[in-house]
């Protein structure tokens, strides 16, 4: 009988930003996700626009702190788990979550970024969580920084492009720490730490109309430095408060292939691979890779750092590894005429084969078991794969049930090649944390509509609804794979 290894951590992943909801409650401070505005998107080169929802200027959030909506503002309301959080997390448990993987906001405990002290009335909030998981056995995994960088601290300090930054990210690591060293014994430094680049605002709190164009891909990486010494000082941190604690890093796993197997296109695919490796290269290894540094160069980026930011990253590397894997695309060294399509914040050639979700991501289980290997091959640490899932338009029925076949295919097909990279390749893998069990705002296109969750909760995209929570059928699907540890998949009869 097939079954995925004893202990192995099943469970769902969600971040504050796009679901907690009470934007102004407790003491919280505005986040950089309390501006980001909802448009609707109507055509395919609105879904292929992947910046127009991230990018920002100073007017906007000039606007934006003008007004209350929390309609246009959807991740002021979220899917309210603020004064949810009992019956979500019971929810969540009912399925038999091993682990429950959430953020926490760094404005709820320091409104700004920049206080010495932290707000209380935050901290208890997530006390208030924490035991409430715990109550039902299920572990905690908090991913300490998820696209909720406090606005003053963009707005104010350049966000992480400031040194300054450092102190202040640590401050919080040591509160949040010391806080709940009895309670969560698992953490992720930053939510993909390279999504900088591709949204800086979000993930760095850089307002990019304030620099130089041509300056601002050495901002990112000035920005991504520092994270990068924030995050290593977050490790040492975290094993100081807690001995027995793990900390991982937290990788976008964008997976590219050559469009053909002319040596040119080979040669474009890992240059490619290399620029989304490049992060958790310097993570795990405690260094900057060789080309990262090279391209530097070549790009003529003084990046400022210290041989002190050296030795730190040096002595206090990940202790595991994990990523989020949704879809794969496409390089070519000629892309003139080749169809592309939307991913995970990006844009790229659309595969022959594959078929696409929705919102344009290519759709590849097998590229699930590629990542696996070559990142297990890669490092030789422990891997843990904590966003997986698919975002669709869902449909209630007359009589209420929503049936998500399409769901539970897709991560049918996903769980069976994680298996095959443990028992065939090798893999050594913590667990499996699916994006996200519950519905909430998509962080790329502030949509509601396009929902991931077993659970179904009513809100529209106006921020209209109930905000009724109902189990959709993949929740008692999900229920049943956790139960049998992936027996009831991975030993049924292939249709
Ligand atoms: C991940 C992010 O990259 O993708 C999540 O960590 C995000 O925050 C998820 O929600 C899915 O993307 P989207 O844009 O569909 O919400």
């Amino acid at each position: 009988m097939k079954e995925f290894p004893k202990n192995f951590l099943w469970g769902g992943a969600t971040a504050a930003n796009q679901f907690e909801g009470g934007w102004k409650e407790g003491g919280k401070g505005i986040s950089v996700s309390d501006v980001a505005m909802f448009k609707e998107l109507k055509t395919e080169k609105d879904l292929n626009d992947v910046h127009a929802n991230c990018d920002i200027t100073d007017e906007m959030i000039d606007a934006a702190l003008q007004s209350d909506d929390e309609t246009i503002y959807p991740k002021r309301h979220g899917i309210d788990f603020y004064h949810h959080y009992k019956e979500d997390i019971a929810l969540l448990a009912g399925m038999g979550f091993k682990v429950y993987r959430m953020s926490i906001a760094w404005s709820r405990i320091f409104p700004r970024g920049d206080e010495n002290e932290p707000n209380e009335a935050g901290l208890q909030f997530y006390d208030n969580v924490f035991d409430e998981c715990l109550k039902y056995g299920m572990q905690p995994l908090v991913t300490m920084s998820h696209y909720e960088p406090p606005l003053a601290f963009a707005r104010e300090y350049n966000g992480w492009y400031d040194r300054r930054s450092i102190d202040f990210f640590c401050n919080y690591v040591d509160v949040i720490t010391k806080r709940y060293k009895e309670k969560v014994k698992l953490w992720l430094t930053f939510n993909e730490i390279d999504s900088i680049i591709r949204h800086p605002f979000m993930t760095g709190g850089l307002i990019e109309s304030r620099f130089s164009p041509d300056k601002f891909e050495e901002v990112c990486f000035q920005a991504m430095h520092h994270q990068f010494v924030a995050s290593a000082l977050a490790v040492k941190i975290t094993h100081e408060n807690i001995p027995d604690a793990k900390v991982g890093c937290m990788l976008t796993k964008l997976t590219y292939y050559p469009y053909t197997c002319k040596p040119e296109d080979i040669l474009e695919a890992q240059q490619k691979m290399r620029s989304i490796y490049c992060y958790s290269d310097t993570q795990v290894h405690g260094e900057y890779p060789a080309y990262l540094l090279a391209m530097y160069k070549n790009k003529g980026f003084d990046i400022k750092m210290t041989k002190e930011d050296l030795e730190i990253m040096k002595a206090y590397p990940v202790d595991f590894i994990s990523f989020s894997y949704y879809s794969s695309s496409c390089v070519a060294k000629q892309a003139d005429g080749l169809e592309v399509t939307a991913g995970n914040t990006i844009t790229a050639i659309k595969k022959p084969y594959l078929p696409s979700s929705q919102w344009g991501w290519q759709i590849d289980p097998i590229g699930l078991r590629v990542s696996l290997v070559d990142l297990y091959d890669r490092y030789r640490k422990p891997l843990f794969v904590v966003e997986n899932g698919l975002g669709a338009r869902d449909t209630i029925e007359e009589d209420g049930t929503i049936n998500d076949d399409y769901r539970i295919d897709y991560l049918q097909k996903h769980i069976i090649e994680m298996y095959k990279a443990i028992e065939e390749d090798g893999v050594e893998m913590m667990g499996y944390t699916t994006w996200a069990p519950i519905d909430l705002i998509s962080n790329s296109t502030n949509q509601m509509s396009k929902r991931y969750g077993f659970i179904y909760v009513d809100v529209d995209d106006h921020g209209q609804g109930t905000y009724k929570r109902s189990k959709k059928k993949s929740y008692d699907w999900y229920k049943q794979v956790i139960a049998t540890n992936g027996a009831s998949i991975l030993n049924a009869k292939q249709g």
